[in-house]
C-alpha cells in the first residue's frame, strides 16, 4: 500500500507499534502528516500547505529541482565509495576549500553533523595526543556516545557519576542572561579567561586539552551570539595548552548568518579555526556531512596508521548533490537574501519588542534569528509556556 493512501490514524499506530518512543514527533497532540514539499512549502495529505518555519536542512528549498536532478543523475551513472578515484569528491572538496581559509585545506566525508563532531574528537586526540575537551553550557552536538558526553543540553539531568571527567563545561557566552552580560565592560575576555581557568584546573589535576568545541553561534543552546573577539581569546588559551578549536557549523553554516559564509568569521578574520564540522544543510535533505581540518592535523591522524574508511562518505552522489547546493546558494544569491530577509524580519520582530512586554530579546545574523521571550525584563524570568504557544501556533 502506498505511504499516501494509508489512513492518518494507521500512520500513526504504525509509528507507535514500530518506532522508538524516544523519536518525539512535531505537534503531538495532532501531528501532521506531510506528504510532499517545494521551496518553503510543505503538504499534508489533504493538500494543506504550510509554510516551513521550522525546518534548518531544506536550505535552497525543497526538493530545488537542480538539486534533485545531480542526484538523480549520478544516481543513474554510479555511487561506490571513495576508494575508487572520482572527480566529484575531489571537485566538490575544492568547492568547499574556496569558501574556506586557505588553512582548512583537507576535508572527511561523513554523513551526518554527530558522524562530522565525532569524527572532530578523534582528530583533536590524535593530534594532540590530550583527552580533555571543553564545551559550552547548553550546548549540542549529537546524538553518538562521545557526543552525549559533550553535550550539555542532553547531559544537564545526569547525576556526577555518569559525567564524562574528560569534559569539562565552560560558561556560555551569552550576553543576555548569562554570567557576563552586556553591560559588563569586557564580556569576551570575562567569558575566554573562564575556559583559561578550566584550563589551569585540568592541569593541576594532571590533565591535557585536546580540544575546544563550539557552535560558531549556539543554536538550540539559546541563540547565542559570542561577543567580538571571544574565540580568538579563547583559541589562544587552548593552543597554548596544546589543545586545537573544533568550530561545529552544522547549524549555522552555508551562508545562513547572510554577511558571511561560515558563521566563525564574524568573529573577524583573524580567527581560524583547526577543525570545521558541516552537515544539515550541506546536502539540503541528503545525508551527508564533512569535516574540515588542516594539513597538520590530518598527517597527525594518518600518523597512527589506521586507515579511516566510510562506506557512504564522499560517494560520487552526495558530492554531485553538494555541489549542487553549492551552485544554488551562488546561482540565487541566496547568502545575499539571508542577509536582506533576515534584516526585514528582525525589524518586525522590533515592532512586536515594542508592542509586547512579553518579547525581552531580539538576536540573531542573517536567517538565524530568534525571539527571547521572558515574563519579566528586568528579572528576564523564562516564559516557557508563551514559548511553547507561540513555537506551537
Ligand atoms: C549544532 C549541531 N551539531 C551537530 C548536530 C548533529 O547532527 P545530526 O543530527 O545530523 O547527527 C546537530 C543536530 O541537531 C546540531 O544542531
Amino acid at each position: 500500500m502506498s505511504a499516501e493512501r494509508m489512513e492518518k490514524k494507521k500512520t500513526l499506530d504504525l509509528r507507535k507499534k514500530h518506532i522508538g518512543p524516544s523519536c518525539k514527533i512535531f505537534f503531538s497532540h495532532d501531528p501532521i502528516k506531510i506528504i510532499r514539499a517545494k521551496g518553503q512549502y510543505m503538504y499534508d495529505e489533504k493538500g494543506q500547505q504550510y509554510l516551513d518555519c521550522i525546518n534548518n536542512v531544506a536550505h535552497v528549498g525543497h526538493c530545488h529541482p537542480d538539486v534533485v536532478k545531480a542526484g538523480a543523475q549520478q544516481m543513474e551513472l554510479l555511487n561506490t565509495n571513495s576508494r575508487f578515484l572520482h572527480d566529484n569528491l575531489v571537485l566538490y572538496a575544492q568547492r568547499l576549500q574556496d569558501t574556506l581559509p586557505d588553512k582548512l585545506s583537507v576535508c572527511y566525508f561523513v554523513n551526518s553533523g554527530s558522524e562530522a563532531n565525532d569524527l572532530a574528537l578523534r582528530l583533536a586526540w590524535q593530534y594532540t595526543g590530550h583527552k580533555d575537551i571543553i564545551t559550552l553550557d547548553n550546548a549540542y552536538h549529537g546524538h553518538v556516545s562521545s557526543l552525549i558526553d559533550i553535550s550539555p543540553y542532553k547531559f544537564h539531568h545526569a547525576s556526577d557519576t555518569e559525567l564524562n571527567q574528560s569534559v569539562h563545561v565552560a560558561p556560555s557566552p551569552d550576553v543576555y542572561r548569562g554570567k557576563y552580560r552586556a553591560d559588563h565592560p569586557d564580556p569576551a575576555t570575562a567569558y575566554a579567561d573562564e575556559v583559561k581557568d578550566i584550563i589551569h584546573g585540568v592541569h593541576e589535576k594532571g590533565g591535557k586539552i585536546a580540544a575546544f568545541i563550539a557552535e560558531s553561534l549556539q543554536s538550540c543552546g539559546g541563540q547565542v551570539i559570542p561577543p567580538p573577539g571571544y574565540f580568538q581569546q579563547v583559541a589562544e588559551h587552548v593552543r597554548k595548552a596544546g589543545g586545537i578549536f573544533i568550530a561545529d557549523e552544522v547549524q549555522v553554516g552555508f551562508g545562513r548568518v547572510g554577511s558571511h559564509f561560515w558563521a566563525f568569521q564574524l568573529q573577524g578574520e583573524d580567527f581560524v579555526p583547526d577543525i570545521v564540522t558541516m552537515g544539515k544543510p550541506i546536502g539540503n535533505g541528503h545525508p551527508m556531512s564533512c569535516v574540515v581540518t588542516t594539513r597538520e592535523v590530518a598527517e597527525a591522524f594518518m600518523s597512527s596508521g589506521m586507515e579511516y574508511f566510510n562506506t557512504f562518505g564522499g560517494n560520487p552522489v552526495s558530492c554531485a548533490i553538494g555541489m549542487a547546493v553549492l551552485d544554488v546558494i551562488e546561482k540565487e544569491d541566496l547568502q545575499g537574501n539571508a542577509l536582506r530577509v533576515g534584516r526585514h524580519l528582525t525589524r518586525l520582530l522590533e515592532k512586536q519588542k515594542e508592542k509586547h512586554p512579553l518579547v525581552g530579546d531580539i538576536r540573531g545574523r542573517g536567517l538565524f534569528s530568534g525571539m527571547e521571550l521572558v515574563k519579566d525584563r528586568l528579572k528576564l524570568t523564562p516564559a516557557t509556556a508563551e514559548a511553547q504557544e507561540v513555537i506551537y501556533r
